[in-house]
């Protein structure tokens, strides 16, 4: 059983994808900081897991106590780099430690690899690195955009670093995985997302809103040039997300030679407006959300959805759960952190 480091395995995507490791006969080892997330989610995990993963709380900009991680866990087959800040808004405010962070973790991650013979990587990108494409669906041979924010900007150059290290023959197999929207929760609700303070994405405002924590949703804008006037958006269900890790790491490890480099989107490849995903909230809920329209929010594309051909036809992978199912689960998941409370 190939034993895989997942840095940031606490976190919303992380914690899944610790499951379907699991599932898949992988031993996940979680290596976070905690700044985060929460040391709950490893009950959550042993719920779903009936074991508890192994678990490190180390920040990966820290060499030496990442490496006692890799010496004392070898040997390992590989990572996924999940570890990142990730707030639009508040990468803005604060270029250098997204940077800083962002970037010396990957190159930390890289180094302690080769060191240690953990070829395989797959590391956490977005779609966002598209910005907003000429033409949809967006897939991954379209032109990478200049970047509307610094954390846009440290997911593209994380790409670039990963791209120059495997092009001159370092011993790394590396996968980018561009992420679309990511929503849901895990069916069992035992793990989910745990945005610390107001939420910026549009899903946990949703739950929050209807469970009376948040006032009415407000709609960025509705005069774009969309069916109903709101963005459109790809909303992938986070299990099948966590699910499309697993698949990256079986074809890295299929790959002949030392060394190699892919990108994959992740998406359903269907587009929904914000209104739409109101609508399917109630239908999968029977919730009633309040909202109102408010003006555009700085940053935001129009529309993006992915072309989802290269990851169904090189990965074998595709998303199987619906925007209903990913909503529903997303609600069950709010209910159950108020049943805590
Ligand atoms: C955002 C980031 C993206 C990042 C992703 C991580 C921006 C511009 N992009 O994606 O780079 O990879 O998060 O999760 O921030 N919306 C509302 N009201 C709300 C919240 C959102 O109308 O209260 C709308 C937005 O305008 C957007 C859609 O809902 O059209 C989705 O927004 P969000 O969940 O924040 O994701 P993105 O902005 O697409």
């Amino acid at each position: 059983m190939d034993k895989i480091i997942v840095t940031g395995g606490a976190g919303f995507i992380g914690s899944h994808t610790v499951v379907e490791l699991h599932e898949a006969g992988f031993i996940p080892v979680i290596v976070d900081d905690f700044s985060n997330s929460d040391r709950k989610v490893l009950d959550g995990l042993e719920a779903i897991m009936g074991t508890r993963p192994a678990c490190y709380d180390v920040d990966c900009n820290d060499y030496a106590a990442f490496d006692e991680v890799f010496r004392k866990e070898g040997p390992v087959k590989g990572a996924i780099h999940f570890a990142a800040f990730k707030a639009v808004g508040e990468s803005v405010q604060k270029p250098i430690q997204y940077f800083r962070n962002n970037l010396n973790s990957l190159v930390t991650l890289m180094d302690l690899m080769v060191k240690h013979g953990a070829p395989d990587l797959v590391f956490s990108s977005s779609c966002t690195v598209y910005g907003q494409p000429e033409r949809l669906p967006v897939n991954e041979r379209s032109p990478i955009l200049p970047a509307q924010s610094p954390y846009g900007s440290t997911k593209q150059l994380c790409e670039e670093i990963i791209k120059q290290t495997t092009s001159v023959g370092q011993p790394l197999k590396a996968i980018s995985l561009r992420y679309f929207n990511p929503i849901g929760a895990h069916p069992s609700a035992n793990i989910g997302e745990l945005p610390l303070g107001t939420p910026n994405n549009l899903i946990p405002f949703i739950t929050q809103s209807a469970a009376g924590l948040r006032p009415p949703i407000l709609v960025f804008g509705n005069d774009y040039n969309t069916p109903d006037g709101t963005c459109v958006r790809d909303y992938i269900h986070v299990v099948d997300l966590a699910k499309a890790h697993v698949k990256a790491l079986q074809l890295l490890d299929r790959v002949e030679g030392k060394t190699h480099y892919d990108v994959f989107n992740v998406g359903t490849g269907r587009g929904n407006t914000v209104l739409e995903v109101i609508k399917a909230f109630e239908a999968a809920t029977g919730v009633k959300l309040e909202y109102k329209i408010g003006p555009r929010r700085a940053g935001d594309v129009e529309k993006i959805y992915a072309e989802v051909d290269k990851s169904r036809d090189g990965l074998g992978w595709k998303a199987e759960l619906s925007l209903e199912q990913g909503l529903g689960d997303a609600w069950r998941w709010q209910q159950k952190l108020l049943q805590k409370a």
